[in-house]
């Protein structure tokens, strides 16, 4: 017997139509925020993500050599090749360029809650505008892709953070380039780490002012709005030239969270600088999404994630053009929304389930099965000759609105019977202008009074 892969999924039509229906409530929240839909390959050469995407999603690739020997991966994420393409025209491209795309990615990672090896993402981008105006946009639409189907500020959260910040912070200890994104990666794991092992590993940086470090990270991380951000790092700044930076950096803090309430969605923030994103190519505000239980509490993994990148596109060779974007996930986001009860049941059903009889009905029959149709009614058939008892269950069973019966009687005649399933009324109508009175019963319903000609 054969079976799926380890982390991949089948997508039977009732999954398939829940899929379908994530798709279409994302795409159209992106384009309501004025994103344009673009696609990239779903194989690229390996160095795309071994150079850019940093060692955590390395370690997750689905690699191999090609049969013309080219070192190949598929995608983890959308990020490089977006940036890739992005770059190759950028003097053209009008901006601020804003572009979407849901596609599937691939990380092997280990199966578990929320994490499969194959998985779907809504990835919206902004390209070209490096003001906080463009965090505040991208935000809105991340929060809009989720409030969409229906969940409000009670069950969900952006936990809104900033590498400039703690780069600046750790630039104040001491630790700059490498070092600094050693600690932040650190950081980044600390929600998963016993306290004793996140001070083993902090002891390469800080020695045995580990303890301190660390003690001030616990204070970092319970700072809750700007003018305690504010009080702590500019009370932390040990120069005049670092001050000002921060400074500055404080004034973008001001109008992201400005421009996020002046749109109504303040109470969807929450400032948490224990957010700092594994991906390597992050640079200023970053952002993930999480659920939020009935009490309040943050529960799950991240619904999305995302931030700024200013710095990818000419790394890739490209001139600098600062970006930034987010990704949101099908795995997550799906049982999220199931459990807040936020999907509708998705049962796809015909419009008209036919009922034939043999011979010349059957060859009437289907004349007009062919032309309902071609007239876009989705309508049902049996695909053999079978009794009229068990064709009235199978249309029953199928969730048709109306039956269309064309027995050896009918055919003689040119006509067809027609039921209202819901209501049980019946008409005889000509077979040749079946498309017409369908479309006008299908919108109108059969009276339950009318006798069946
Ligand atoms: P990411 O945080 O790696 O970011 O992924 C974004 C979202 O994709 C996650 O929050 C999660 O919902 C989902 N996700 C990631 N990995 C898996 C997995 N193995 N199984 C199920 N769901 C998963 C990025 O990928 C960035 N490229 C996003 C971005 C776009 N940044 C800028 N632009």
């Amino acid at each position: 017997m054969h079976e799926r892969l380890p982390g991949f999924r089948d997508f039977y039509p009732e999954d398939c139509a829940k899929r379908n229906f994530l798709f279409r409530v994302w795409s159209d929240a992106a384009r309501c925020h004025g994103f344009h839909e673009y696609d990239i390959p779903t194989l690229e050469p390996l160095n795309l993500f071994t150079e850019k995407s940093g060692p955590e999603i390395v370690s997750q690739l689905f690699n191999f050599t090609d049969k013309g020997g080219r070192e190949v991966a598929l995608r983890p994420e959308l990020t490089p090749s977006l940036a890739r393409m992005v770059g190759a025209k950028v003097a053209s491209l009008p901006k601020p360029l804003k572009w979407f795309n849901i596609a599937e990615n691939f990380r092997y990672e280990k199966p578990q809650e929320g994490r499969l090896r194959s998985h779907y993402q809504l990835n919206c981008d902004i390209f070209g505008e490096p003001g906080p105006g463009a965090d505040a946009e991208l935000i809105a639409t991340a929060i809009a892709s989720i409030r969409s189907f229906g969940p409000t500020e009670k069950d969900f959260v952006v936990r809104l953070s900033d590498r400039t910040l703690w780069m600046l912070f750790l630039a104040s200890l001491g630790h700059e380039g490498e070092a600094a994104l050693g600690v932040l990666g650190v950081i980044d794991k600390l929600e998963r780490l016993p306290r004793e092992q996140a001070l083993e590993r902090l002891t390469p940086y800080f020695g045995d002012a580990r303890e301190d470090f660390f003690a001030q990270v616990e204070t970092i991380l319970s700072l809750r709005d700007a003018p305690s951000l504010a009080t702590f790092f500019l009370g932390h700044a040990p120069n005049a030239d670092l001050r000002a930076k921060i400074e500055g950096r404080l004034a973008e803090w001001t109008t992201l969270l400005e421009n996020l309430r002046a749109m109504g969605l303040g109470p969807f923030i929450r400032v948490d600088l224990g957010i700092v994103r594994g991906l390597a190519y992050y640079t200023g505000f970053v952002f993930e999404i999480f659920k939020l239980d009935a009490d309040g509490t943050l529960s799950g993994r991240a619904l999305a994630g995302g931030g700024r990148y200013d710095h990818l596109i000419g790394k890739l060779g490209f001139p600098e053009t600062p970006a930034v974007g987010f990704g949101m996930g099908d795995v997550t986001m799906t049982q999220f929304l199931e459990e807040r009860g936020c999907l509708p049941k998705m049962i796809e059903k015909p419009d008209v389930f036919v009922v034939l009889g043999g011979g010349e009905a059957r060859t009437l029959g289907l004349a007009a099965v062919g032309a309902l149709r071609s007239a876009g009614i989705r309508t049902e058939y049996p695909l053999r000759e079978v009794g009229f008892g068990k064709q009235f269950r199978l249309a029953g069973q199928s969730g048709a609105r109306l039956a269309l019966i064309v027995g050896e009687n009918e055919a003689a005649r040119h006509q067809i019977r027609v039921k209202d399933l819901t209501s049980g009324g019946e008409v005889g109508i000509f077979a040749s202008h079946a498309v017409e009175a369908i479309r006008a019963f299908l919108d109108e319903g059969i009276p339950p009074t009318d006798s069946p000609s």
